[in-house]
């Protein structure tokens, strides 16, 4: 049995493979409107969500199985103080797979070391989201081609966005790609991502602060919302949360077949008027959700279908 904490628990050809079945399921869904007949997932989300839990249950009912759950810690026993551990010991005698989203780093990896079903990470406080990186895998190589030799830029909050660092080391992984990180001095890529995935593996990467200098580089842009949950002063969140505003103007520095990716939910950081423009590529990415997921839970399940 196998679960998910990190886009690295896969080799790149475990992720290529899985991303050729999705690119499938996205071509051919009728194929597999029955490979989980009978099947249950559960969504265990202790933090608040919309795209996460409603994908992986879009995708799982879309697969044809079913879906339960609860969407806060407030409305599960963990408002009595039941345990992560205890928790997924009930959940794997009611569910065939599972969901979780908890704002401690770690909690998933707790309960699947306890379960007898696989455990999906569907993001752990501001440590990793691989479910997202692998809708950001498979948004990228069918938009772009590749996974290869191209340069994205992050942008925004690249200290507590998960989905940052969760991208980063498996971007690594290909050849060619170079990084670059555009934050304020505040809230700048962790050492540790730097040190132990780039440095260590000699891949090239700089920090810039401006925005303008970098956009003719680019190939993707990646932007991220400032984690206001993880601030612990209000002033500090305030002071920084508009410190990137993507606009057309900005948008007229980059390169015709840029794209501009955010995991989302979008607050102020890109403007509503670039999302009419083609290189916006944000919504098409949710969708690229569902179909990873799909891939994913039947991988994770083992089930194949012909
Ligand atoms: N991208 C993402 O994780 O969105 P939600 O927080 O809405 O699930």
């Amino acid at each position: 049995m196998r679960h998910l904490m990190s886009p690295l628990d896969f080799s790149v050809e475990e992720l290529d493979k899985l991303l050729d079945l999705a690119h499938d399921i996205e071509l051919h869904p009728e194929k597999y409107a029955h490979a989980c007949d009978g099947k249950k997932l559960a969504t265990l989300f202790y933090e608040p969500s919309t795209r996460t839990r409603l994908s992986f249950e879009a995708a799982m009912l879309n697969l044809g199985g079913n879906i339960f759950g609860f969407s806060s810690a407030a409305s599960s026993s963990a408002s009595k103080g039941e345990s992560v551990s205890d928790t997924i010991r009930m959940i794997s005698c009611y569910a065939d797979i599972c969901a979780m989203r908890h704002p401690k780093e770690g909690a998933p990896m707790v309960a699947s070391a306890v379960s007898s079903i696989p455990v999906i990470n569907a993001g752990d406080g501001g440590h990793q989201h691989p479910t997202q990186t692998l809708t950001d895998l498979l948004t990228i190589r069918s938009l772009k081609g590749r996974l290869d030799h191209f340069t994205i830029g992050l942008c925004g909050d690249l200290k507590f966005g998960r989905t940052v660092h969760s991208l980063v080391r498996a971007l690594a992984r290909y050849e060619g790609v170079r990084f670059i990180f555009i934050s304020p001095e505040e809230l700048k890529v962790p050492e540790y991502i730097k040190e132990d995935v780039l440095e260590a593996q000699g891949i090239p990467f700089r920090e810039v602060e401006r925005i303008e200098d970098v956009m003719p580089e680019l190939d993707i842009l990646y932007m991220t919302r400032v984690q206001k949950e993880r601030f612990f002063n209000e002033e500090d969140y305030v002071r920084l949360k508009d410190f990137y505003i993507l606009n057309n103007r900005k948008m007229k520095l980059a390169k015709d077949d840029m794209i501009v990716m955010h995991p989302l939910p979008r607050v102020n950081e890109i403007s509503v008027e670039v999302d009419k423009d083609p290189r916006a590529a944000y919504f098409r990415q949710v969708q690229y959700g569902v179909y990873v997921r799909m891939a994913l839970i039947l991988t994770l399940l083992e089930v194949n279908v012909c």
